[in-house]
């Protein structure tokens, strides 16, 4: 007899999850007992005031941190049984990261910035620079960007960098933290907009928020106060930063 399994396996998931800080002596409880599931292809906003844990969240959901107690699963491995090298392989191969203040390196250009992640893949120099500019264009940055630096280009078109620096190593997960956190609100759409095409693609986004408009353009919402998750919403797309502005 053939049993059919039907349920879906998470692709990240945390399983009672507490994370504390502890600076001289001061315990900071920042993740309290979280239960939170990411599946291939979602695309989610999580929300909440300064302070409640989200970037700690994030940190847990890319294996940046290990959790101070629970589990975390990323693609059905539990994760405490890797190595810190082990863990840091994984990173490398299956997340990508974007963070608010681009986190770019202004005395490299555009090109090696984005090129970053592939150095130690062992990959040939032709082969890294025809995946630098497949990522550029993917985010609709000019080839034209590749010679400058940084800071010579717009806080957009940074953010774009960032993305490209991000996916070009084709991880399953995209995790921003405040991606237009720095923005305008048409940089902003334009950011959000390559984020949302990347998810069609297939990428699994995870988008921390604190502007209602970007959790509307996701597919869930999740509320976060004082390190533990409160509520699950649907967004509404009448209300969404692309609707806005369109
Ligand atoms: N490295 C750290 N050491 C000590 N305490 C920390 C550390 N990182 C975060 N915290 C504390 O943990 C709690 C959650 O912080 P976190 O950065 O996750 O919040 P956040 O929701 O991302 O806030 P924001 O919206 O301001 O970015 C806060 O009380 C913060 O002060
Ligand atoms: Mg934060």
């Amino acid at each position: 007899m053939v049993v059919l399994n039907n349920t879906k396996t998470a692709l990240v998931e945390l399983v009672n999850v507490c994370k504390e800080y502890r600076v001289e002596g001061v315990v900071t409880m920042a993740l309290k007992d979280v239960n939170f599931k990411v599946y291939e292809k979602d695309l989610v906003a999580i929300m909440g005031p300064s302070g409640s844990g989200k970037t700690t969240l994030l940190n847990m959901l890319g294996l940046l941190d290990r959790p101070t107690s629970g589990k975390i699963i990323f693609d059905s491995q539990d994760i405490s049984k890797l190595s810190d090298k082990e863990l840091a392989n994984l990173r490398n191969t299956k997340l990508g990261f974007v963070f608010q203040t681009f986190n770019l390196i202004n005395r490299l250009t555009v090109f090696e910035n984005v090129e970053l992640p592939l150095i130690p893949k062992g990959l040939s120099r032709n082969v890294r620079a025809k995946m630098v500019e497949e990522a550029l264009i993917k985010v609709g940055g000019g080839t034209e960007w590749l010679k400058k630096r940084p800071n010579q280009l717009s806080g957009g078109q940074q953010q774009r960098v960032a993305i490209a620096r991000a996916i070009v190593g084709r991880p399953a997960v995209i995790l921003a933290d405040e991606p237009t956190g720095n923005l305008d609100r048409m940089s902003a759409k334009i950011v959000i907009t390559t984020l949302l095409e990347l998810n069609k693609e297939g990428h699994t986004v995870i988008i921390v928020t604190h502007d209602p408009e970007v959790a509307n353009c996701t597919q869930k919402i999740y509320v976060i106060r004082d390190g533990t998750i409160v509520g699950e919403y649907r967004p509404n797309p009448d209300e969404s930063l692309i609707k806005k502005l369109s």
